[in-house]
């Protein structure tokens, strides 16, 4: 049996890569616009990171990772995600010591999960995200928020649902755990065997465990709000008001709890509502994490703090796809060059190199097919253009350009034809 592609994984084939080639030169033009600058890190590292980043009571922790031993005995990991990595780097880099402060940065890349694959759930998927590390103001809280929002507005989506929450400060989290802690207790023999794992480790998890979902403590549990802190209210009612000033609407959500460990203060998913989309509908999720710096730097970097978002490309087409957005994908070439006779195809190897070289879009043909193969051909590659060359046309200097658009039909010296060809276009 031939070879097949691991499960969880696709090929973008062409005709679909210019699709990702359109949304990351959109995401790149973006992070230009609100100068966010590109970093890019191993797609492996040390498993000890994401313990320590993403939180050992995760299921993308526990579950979900690639993780193997290299030849020297080291324990390594495909990243599951971006912001450990971004944040291992800025330490390690010491960027809080670079002169333009918040750093702000921007990856695009693979990450990898062993999820149970399904629509819209992938093993390898890639991951636009941003990360800006350095600053505690709650503007860039709502900044970070717009650009992910302005990034699937411009591709043309619509039905979109930014979903908010505060997890509050350190003291808002401890007081909130307690009060977690105490309403699963008496109960907990009725939960699974991950909840009770979590009960003391990390009981915010339990409100996002797949299988307890229904249990009626889920729906009693004691809500975040009512544990936040007069410094945590401050903030996130500032974060409120300035997305409210900048007209982005949102939905709060309290129970909205993110499924990785590093966050507090925002909390955020963007969510797809179009008709038709699977049952999968967050698009992008992000929040605030200060102190990851320190929890994985040390003493180095006390206290920084830090927001930042990640979406999927995958989910974000799926999204393009339910809402039936077109994007205006250039297609088609400049020139085909048809020839007609020995002579002639071997001048086009010529002609096409020297168009190519002046910056054109050029194909020929090169499977000796006859006149009216090699005009199919270029009505399938949408040419702008065909050249015609026969050895006739040859012997004489000359060549036929003809327009498609038009119709229009016209013989010029072979000799100049680039150059023509170039004032045409102009
Ligand atoms: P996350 O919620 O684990 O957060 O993932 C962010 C986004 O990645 C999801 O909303 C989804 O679009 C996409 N995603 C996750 N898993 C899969 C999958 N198996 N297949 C396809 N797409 C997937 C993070 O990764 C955080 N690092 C986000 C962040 C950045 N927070 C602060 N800065």
């Amino acid at each position: 049996m031939s070879i097949q592609i691991p499960r969880g994984t696709q090929d973008i084939l062409p005709g679909t890569s210019e699709v990702w080639q359109y949304i990351e030169n959109k995401a790149r033009e973006l992070c230009r616009r609100y100068q966010y600058k590109e970093i890019r890190t191993p797609i492996f590292e040390h498993t000890e990171l994401f313990l320590r980043g993403v939180g050992d009571t995760t299921d993308i922790v526990q579950k979900e990772m690639y993780s193997f031993k290299d030849r020297g005995d080291r324990d390594l990991t495909l990243r599951p995600e971006g912001t450990a990595s971004a944040v291992r780097s800025y330490v390690e880099h010491k960027m809080f010591g670079w002169a333009n402060q918040p750093v702000k940065l921007y990856y695009v890349g693979p990450m990898f999960r062993y999820e149970r694959p399904q629509a819209g759930r992938f093993r390898q998927f890639v991951q636009f995200g941003i990360e800006a590390l350095g600053s505690a103001d709650p503007a860039i809280d709502a900044e970070v928020l717009s650009l992910a929002m302005n990034l699937y507005k411009e591709l043309g989506l619509k039905k979109l649902k930014l979903v908010l929450n505060s997890l509050g400060d350190k003291e808002s989290r401890t007081a909130h755990r307690n009060a977690l802690v105490a309403h699963f207790e008496p109960r907990i023999d009725e939960f699974c065997s991950d909840c009770n794992n979590r009960l003391h480790k990390n009981p915010l998890r339990i409100l996002d465990c797949k299988k307890d979902h229904d249990h009626e403590l889920m729906k009693t549990a004691p809500s975040i709000l009512d544990y936040l802190n007069e410094e945590s209210v401050a903030y996130f009612e500032k974060v409120k008001q300035h997305l409210d000033d900048l007209g982005i609407e949102y939905i709060l959500d309290p129970t909205l709890v993110r499924g990785l460990d590093y966050y507090n203060h925002t909390a955020f998913e963007i969510m797809s509502d179009a008709e038709g989309f699977g049952a999968i509908t967050t698009l992008c999720g992000g929040g605030r994490y200060n102190g990851l710096a320190e929890e994985i730097g040390g003493s180095d970097a006390p206290g920084t703090p830090g927001i930042g978002f990640a979406l999927s490309i995958e989910r974000l087409i799926a999204a393009l796809e339910a809402e039936k957005v077109e994007l205006p994908i250039e297609q088609g070439i400049d020139c085909y060059l048809v020839s007609l006779g020995d002579a002639a195809r071997d001048y086009t190897v010529k002609l096409a190199y020297q168009l190519r070289n002046a910056g054109f879009a050029v194909e020929k043909d090169y499977l000796d097919r006859k006149a009216k193969a090699q005009f199919k051909s270029a009505d399938r590659l949408g040419a702008r253009y065909v050249a015609v060359l026969g050895d006739d046309e040859l012997e004489n200097d000359n060549i036929n350009l003809k327009n498609m658009a038009t119709g229009e039909q016209v013989e010029m010296a072979l000799e100049s034809f680039v150059e023509e060809f170039k004032k045409q276009q102009s």
